[in-house]
């Protein structure tokens, strides 16, 4: 097949140098911005001159047929038109002949693919928003369903103080607010137009930039064209908030597989969610956490491997940025399908409340609220610290808690301690004696859950 390019070349390409060199195997998916593109394009140019009106319509009914045919399979692929931009451009060639030839003027292939990478980042940015949205709805709604429900709190998993389930839901809630966040940030860096850069330098023809970045919906145009080639700090800051969202995904996952063991039992998974093993008859596995965790790998390595591929290209387009896509499809695809299961298994998932109930009085979860008491009749906070660790050493080697402790024995300890001390022993005490803003404690998270319904309904 003639190339595109071939004017100056005298031999055929050898079919392992296409082979090679194709991106088509992976960049057929951007035929869709590919076309959004050059109908934009096509407009501009027939707006100065460059083409008519006419030939416009042509080139833009095309893409459109080319479009369906495309959707409906029946679209011929090969190695030797390299990508879906010369692919899509040779079969306008084949349809409307020199009218097709007129597409490109004013462009080349360096603009048009960063174009239509930030038109798919951004439709990818879009959709994943939605997806963390009605994650976060999945979260939210398990307030209501665990409404009183107290979970111990860990820190490096060993027991640390008591919070409401529902203060353990929000904090994935937050989370996926700064996802959001953090995508609605790229997304402005995103949103700026590359077409008309041309190959490095710009053109000398008469385009107009700020009209195609109107059409495809770009806030601003690139105004350095060197840059605009080379550049893909967008898409490495993409992966990298991909690689943000699939660390709460897998750390979220990690907790599950713990929860969901006979050892904590504090965790039915349902089971559409679970799998079986192939052996061993009784085993209910909590495989998609798991590869959910595993996935998250792929889309973390995407990080390093765009940024690998970037540290050392010399200004401006090299054929090396050809692997972008790689990282990011990859990256988008895994993150995306895991968002995809999340809500399901979210909403569908029971806390074990009496395995988690009958075990919450262990771990000294009040020890923190007992030294917090001392604090408030005036002893300092490190001299209260080991007031309670020694009373904890005591009820260690009691078998005790240290809500079983006499007031003697408590006074032993502190002569500062009355009374009232019962009313922050124990673990629901402990919990409700919680009261700082963003603390696990009732009344605090009972805010922040009305907080959140309003602000994901
Ligand atoms: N397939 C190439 C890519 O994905 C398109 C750009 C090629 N540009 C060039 N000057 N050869 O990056």
């Amino acid at each position: 097949m003639a190339k595109a390019w071939g004017g100056r070349f005298q031999q055929e390409t050898d079919p392992r140098v296409e082979a090679f060199t194709e991106s088509i195997s992976f960049d057929s998916r951007l035929y869709e911005v590919d076309i959004r593109g050059s109908q934009a394009h096509a407009t501009m140019l027939a707006s100065v001159g460059l083409i008519t009106d006419e030939e416009r319509q042509q080139i833009c009914e095309s893409l459109d047929e080319i479009r369906g045919e495309i959707e409906a399979g029946t679209f011929a692929y090969s190695a030797s038109l390299e990508d879906i931009h010369m692919h899509i451009e040779s079969a306008l060639i084949a349809r409307i002949g020199d009218v097709g030839r007129k597409l490109h003027t004013g462009r080349s292939r360096n603009d048009q693919v960063s174009t239509d990478l930030k038109l798919y980042v951004r439709d990818a940015i879009d959709l994943l928003d939605g997806l963390l949205l009605d994650c976060q709805r999945a979260f939210v709604g398990r307030c209501e369903q665990d409404a009183g429900v107290i979970l111990p709190g860990y820190t490096h998993l060993q027991r640390a103080q008591p919070v409401q389930a529902a203060h353990y839901w929000l904090a994935y809630v937050e989370k996926f607010q700064r996802d959001r966040d953090r995508l609605a940030d790229c997304r402005r860096r995103v949103n700026v137009c590359p077409l008309g850069a041309a190959a490095l330098a710009g053109t000398s023809l008469p385009i107009n930039r700020q009209l195609t970045a109107e059409l495809l919906g770009f806030e601003a145009i690139a105004a350095n064209s060197l840059d605009v080639s080379s550049d893909r700090d967008y898409m490495a800051e993409f992966v990298f908030a991909l690689s943000l969202i699939a660390a709460h995904l897998s750390t979220w996952c990690e907790e599950w597989i713990i929860w969901f063991s006979t050892e904590f039992s504090f965790l039915k998974l349902p089971d559409a969610y679970t799998t079986g093993s192939s052996i061993m008859p009784q085993k209910r596995n909590p495989d998609v956490l798991e590869l959910i965790r595993g996935k998250t790998a792929r889309v973390m390595a995407a990080v390093p491997q765009l940024l690998i591929l970037i540290k050392s290209l010399p200004m401006a387009y090299n054929r090396d940025l050809q692997e972008d896509k790689l990282a990011l499809f990859d990256a988008f695809d895994t993150v995306k399908a895991c968002l995809e299961l999340t809500p399901a298994i979210v909403a569908g998932a029971q806390l074990q409340t009496d395995q988690i109930a009958s075990r919450l009085e262990d771990g000294f979860l009040d020890a923190t609220a007992l030294m917090e008491y001392l604090i408030k009749r005036g002893v300092p906070m490190r001299t209260g610290h080991s007031t309670v660790g020694k009373l904890v050493a005591l009820c260690e080697s009691a078998g005790k808690r240290l809500a079983d402790l006499t007031l003697e024995e408590l006074q032993d300890a502190c002569e500062l301690i009355a009374d009232d001390v019962y009313q922050v022993l124990g673990t629901e005490n402990a919990m409700k004696a919680l009261q700082s803003f963003g603390s696990g404690g009732a009344d605090a998270v009972a805010d922040r859950v009305k907080h959140w319904e309003e602000a994901v309904s």
